[in-house]
């Protein structure tokens, strides 16, 4: 499958800032970079980076010689770009302490697109084909009408938000990338949740991406609703994080890619940009997005040990009244289910971990405390002295007073 990326490319002022300047303020930057980026650029990059064949179309002004340089420095077909008469994009943007971004555009040549121009670029893709497209060019509605009307498989990131997205034929797409406040700005709906059910209602058919920076993405895919967290890195810039998990995301998905497995990886791609100063120089490759998924653990690798925590954190710290029942309504699950999963994740029952843990703060209490063993047989849980002593036993091989003598022995 060709990937053709209809996109704006942008020379990107990175200004660094404490805080983002608000009105009436002034501030001196200490920092002034100078990026390619734009988020058609930005996304024809991380699609190349994760083994894509992508085509850039597209336009840039007489200034946009490194923006045509780093796209197919990348590996992106830049045959379809065209070099047009006055300047390139700009964008401005202030990046504060904490990596958050403030962007304003000048579009530029990103304005000089025609009709003709891209019906001449579609004519040369198929329905076998998909066509990515951000919002930073004229003629977003035309383009998605267009290749929808060649069966191609249109993916849609509707950035930035505007009347030329209000004027775009939804029911066209098969795929939609958004953020939060996208999502709110299409559907009036305040909770992810809720953005997600209106596009259901709205366009059945439609698969939905709706990522939430730190709090990761939820999806629907057309047959089920996934979530996938953020993987947890330190953040310098999130310009561009979004046009990384994008191209990631469209990249495995034209190799094939369950959902699942097209997220994950975007997650992990995303994570390794915003660790990253910059919009397309903090793009990673796909040998070090592999790395990081690696050195992950799964999902339900990092669900399973979350859960097994919090079950020995709930037998410690009720060492003396804990029940099955109650470690239930802790997790929010049935007394049975709660049992299976405690021997899963503990290779134990629930009452041999009990018995365990009360064992262990009872030797414990034997070796540090000169309290009586009767008083620690009470302390650490048991109404029954002598079922305390025959468990006891089976575990240290000794009666409480003989392992508290021989190990008193010993020091
Ligand atoms: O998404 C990040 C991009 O948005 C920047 O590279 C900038 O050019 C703006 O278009």
């Amino acid at each position: 499958m060709k990937i053709l990326n209809f996109g704006s490319c942008n020379i990107d002022y990175v200004y660094s800032l404490d805080h983002i300047v608000q009105a009436k303020e002034t501030e001196m930057t200490a920092r002034l970079d100078v990026f390619p980026g734009g988020k058609g650029l930005n996304q024809s990059i991380a699609l190349a980076r994760a083994g894509a064949a992508v085509y850039h179309a597209g336009c840039i002004g007489q200034d946009g010689g490194m923006l045509a340089r780093v796209l197919s420095d990348n590996g992106v077909d830049i045959s379809l770009l065209q070099t047009v008469p006055g300047q390139s994009g700009q964008a401005i943007i202030q990046v504060s302490a904490e990596g958050e971004n403030a962007i304003f555009l000048y579009p530029g040549a990103n304005m000089a697109l025609s009709e003709a121009q891209i019906d001449a670029v579609l004519s040369r893709f198929s329905a076998a084909d998909m066509l990515l497209l951000q919002n930073e060019l004229c003629h977003t509605d035309y383009i998605v009408r267009r290749a929808a009307e060649r069966g191609m498989c249109v993916m849609l990131n509707p950035s930035p938000y505007n009347e030329q997205i209000k004027k775009t034929d939804f029911s066209a797409l098969s795929y939609l990338i958004l953020n939060e406040v996208e999502a709110k700005d299409i559907s009036g709906c305040e909770l992810p949740q809720d953005c997600l059910r209106y596009f259901r209602q709205h366009y059945p058919a439609l698969k939905v991406i709706l990522t939430l920076g730190d709090k990761g993405c939820l999806c629907f895919d057309g047959e089920r609703e996934l979530c996938q967290r953020a993987f947890c890195v330190k953040v310098k810039d999130t310009t561009g994080a979004g046009d990384t998990f994008t191209g990631f995301f469209a990249a495995e998905i034209a190799h094939g890619a369950d959902s699942a497995e097209a997220l994950r990886t975007a997650a992990a791609a995303a994570a390794i940009a915003v660790s990253r100063n910059g919009a397309a120089p903090s793009i990673p490759t796909m040998e070090e997005v592999r790395c990081l998924l690696q050195s992950s653990p799964t999902e339900q690798g990092a669900k399973a040990d979350d859960l097994r925590t919090r079950i020995e954190a709930y037998v410690r710290d009720h060492i003396r009244t804990a029940a099955l029942e109650e470690l239930a309504g802790e997790l929010g699950y049935s007394a049975v289910y709660t049992g299976t999963l405690v021997k899963k994740l503990t290779g134990r029952t629930f009452s041999a971990l009990l018995q365990e843990e009360r064992c262990r703060l009872a030797a414990h209490k034997l070796l540090c405390t000169d309290a009586p063993v009767e008083e620690i047989i009470e302390q650490v849980g048991y109404k029954n002295a002598s079922f305390f002593r025959r468990i006891f036993r089976q575990t240290y091989r000794q009666t409480p007073l003989q392992f508290r003598q021989s190990k008193g022995d010993a020091k």
